[in-house]
C-alpha cells in the first residue's frame, strides 16, 4: 500500500502544474452572479446509466436548494472516463479531473466518483488541498478514511446487504450456494469476504467461488457447464448489471437450461438496484425471468421522494431520450443528497477547507435515500433492503428484509408484521415460469 501511495503523491505533484490543460465539460455561467454562496465540483461518469442519472439528481439539488433557501451554486461536472486507473493512461482522468477542479474552477467540495480506484485517486488529490470529498464509491476500505482525512463515505457501506442474502438463503433451507463474482478490487473489499460468514451463520455455505473478470463472456459458457455438472441449484451473482446481464444470456442458451425450473439466482444489490433501468429493453429483461434480488431500500412513499420523481423523470428523458426508461434508482438519490449536505453545510459556514469538511459531518436530515447522517466520516447505512423479483417486462417488489432481528415484511409502515420466512410475502415467479 505504500509504494500505492507514493505513486498518488508523486503524479498529484506533477499535477499541480498540469491542471491547465484538462478539459472543461459542464459548469454555469458564472457571469454576473456575485450573489453565489459556493463552488460545488462532481466527477462522474455520464456515458452510463448511473453517472446520467447522478448529473440530473445534482443539477436538480442545485435548482432545488435554491428554491428553498435562495441560496445559489454553481456546479462544475467532470468526467470520470468510467475506466479505473490504467497504469499507462498517465495522469489518470479522475486525477486530472479532481486538480482541474480543485487548482482552476477552485471548488470547495467535490462528489463522487463511483468506483473505488477513482475515489481514492480524488480523495488523495482533495485531503491534500482541504477539499472534502464526498464519495460514492460503494466499497470503501476501513483504513480509507483515516488516510485521507478530508474523505467522507457518502454511500452506505455494502454490507449491510449481506445478512439480508443470508437470510433469503436461509428462509428456503438451501444448504449450498454458488457465488459468482465480477473480479474487480470493489469485490475484493466489499461482499466477497464477509458473505461465506454470513452464511454459516445461518448454516448454509458456498460451495463454489467462481470469479469472472470484468467484461467477460466467452469464457462464461464453459464455466457454467462446469457448474452446472455440480449438484448445486442455487447461485448468488454479485456483478454489475453488464456482467449479470451476459451471463443469464448465456446460461439461458445453455443446452442444459439454467434458467429453468429448479435453478435459483439471487442478484445481490450491485444487479438489482439498476435492474429499474432496463424495464422495457425486451432481450435484457426476458433473459433475467425469475431472477431474484436484494437491493438499498429507499423512502419511495414519502412526499419528498412524489415531489421528486415525476420531476426527475420529465428532466431525465428531456437530456436522456436514448434511455429506455425514465424512472430513477437509489444511486440519483444519493447524488442529489450529497450534493444537499454540501449546499446546507456551505450555507451554515462561510470558511471552506477544514471547517466546511467538520459542518459536512454534523449532517442530518432526512433524504431521498433515507437519513443522511456521518458516523466516523461515513453514511450511516440503512437496514432495510427490499427484496424483488424479476417477471414480464419489469420486476415486482415481494416485500422488506429489516436488519435488527426484524426479518422479511410486505410493508415497512407502522404496524407491519415482521416474520422470519420469506414464503409470507408475494409468490415467487421461479426461472422456467413456476409459481410456487
Ligand atoms: C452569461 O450571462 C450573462 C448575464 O446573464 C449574459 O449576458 C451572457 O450572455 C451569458 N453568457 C453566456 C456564454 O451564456
Ligand atoms: C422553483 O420555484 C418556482 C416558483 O415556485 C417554480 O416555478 C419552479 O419550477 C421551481 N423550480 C424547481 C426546480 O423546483
Ligand atoms: C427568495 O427571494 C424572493 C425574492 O427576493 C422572495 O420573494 C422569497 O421569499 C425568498 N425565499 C426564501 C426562501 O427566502
Ligand atoms: C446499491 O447499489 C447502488 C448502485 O451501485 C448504490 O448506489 C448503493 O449504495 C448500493 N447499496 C448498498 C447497500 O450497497
Ligand atoms: C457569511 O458571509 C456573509 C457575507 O459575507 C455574511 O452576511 C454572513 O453573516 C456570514 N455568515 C456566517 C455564518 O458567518
Amino acid at each position: 500500500m505504500e509504494k500505492f501511495h507514493l505513486f498518488f503523491c508523486i503524479m498529484v505533484l506533477a499535477l499541480s502544474s498540469f491542471s491547465k490543460k484538462a478539459t472543461v465539460h459542464g459548469g454555469m455561467n458564472t457571469t454576473g452572479i456575485n450573489h453565489v454562496k459556493g463552488i460545488v465540483g462532481a466527477i462522474l461518469d455520464y456515458s452510463f446509466r448511473i453517472g446520467k442519472e447522478e448529473k440530473v439528481a445534482m443539477e436538480m439539488a442545485i435548482d432545488d436548494f435554491f428554491n428553498h433557501t435562495n441560496q445559489s451554486f454553481i456546479l462544475q461536472l467532470k468526467y470520470s472516463q468510467g475506466e479505473p486507473i490504467k497504469a499507462a493512461l498517465f495522469p489518470s482522468p479522475p486525477l486530472v479531473a479532481a486538480t482541474d477542479l480543485i487548482n482552476t474552477q477552485r471548488v470547495q467540495a467535490i462528489v463522487g466518483p463511483r468506483t473505488w480506484e477513482e475515489a481514492s485517486l480524488v480523495a488523495e488529490v482533495g485531503s491534500q488541498s482541504n477539499v472534502p470529498v464526498l464519495s460514492l464509491a460503494d466499497p470503501t476500505p476501513p483504513w480509507a478514511t483515516k488516510r485521507w482525512p478530508f474523505l467522507i463515505q457518502a454511500s452506505p457501506s455494502q454490507q449491510a446487504q449481506i445478512k439480508a442474502v443470508a437470510a433469503v438463503v436461509q428462509s428456503w433451507g438451501w444448504r449450498r450456494v454458488i457465488l459468482i463474482y465480477e473480479d474487480t478490487d470493489s469485490a475484493a473489499i466489499g461482499v466477497i469476504p464477509h458473505l461465506p460468514g454470513a452464511l454459516q451463520e445461518v448454516g448454509a455455505e458456498i460451495s463454489h467461488f467462481v470469479a469472472i473478470p470484468p467484461l467477460a463472456s466467452s469464457s462464461l459458457s464453459e464455466e457454467l457447464e462446469k457448474l452446472n455438472r455440480q449438484q448445486c441449484r442455487v447461485f448468488v451473482v454479485h456483478s454489475s448489471l453488464p456482467l449479470a446481464l451476459t451471463l443469464f444470456e448465456t446460461a439461458k442458451k445453455m443446452k442444459m437450461k439454467m434458467m429453468e425450473k429448479d435453478y435459483v439466482w439471487i442478484t445481490t444489490n450491485s444487479t438489482a438496484s439498476l435492474v429499474h433501468s432496463i424495464i422495457n429493453k425486451a432481450t435484457a429483461i426476458s433473459s433475467m425471468q425469475g431472477v431474484l434480488g436484494v437491493m438499498s431500500n429507499f423512502p419511495e412513499t414519502g412526499p419528498e421522494f412524489q415531489d421528486f420523481h415525476p420531476r426527475f423523470r420529465r428532466k431525465f428523458s428531456a437530456e436522456h431520450p436514448e434511455e429506455d426508461n425514465y424512472e430513477p434508482g437509489i444511486f440519483a438519490l444519493q447524488a442529489y443528497d450529497a450534493r444537499w449536505a454540501v449546499a446546507l453545510a456551505m450555507m451554515e459556514t462561510n470558511e471552506s477547507g477544514q471547517q466546511l469538511f467538520d459542518k459536512i459531518l454534523l449532517t442530518d436530515f432526512n433524504g431521498l435515500s433515507g437519513e443522511i447522517q456521518f458516523t466516523e466520516q461515513k453514511l450511516a447505512p440503512g437496514n432495510v433492503f427490499l427484496i424483488i423479483n424479476v417477471i414480464g417486462k419489469s420486476y415486482r417488489e415481494l416485500g422488506f428484509w429489516s436488519d435488527g432481528g426484524l426479518g422479511f415484511s410486505e410493508s415497512i409502515d407502522e404496524g407491519a408484521i415482521y416474520n422470519a420466512d420469506i414464503e409470507n410475502l408475494l409468490q415467487v415467479f421461479w426461472p422456467g415460469g413456476a409459481s410456487d
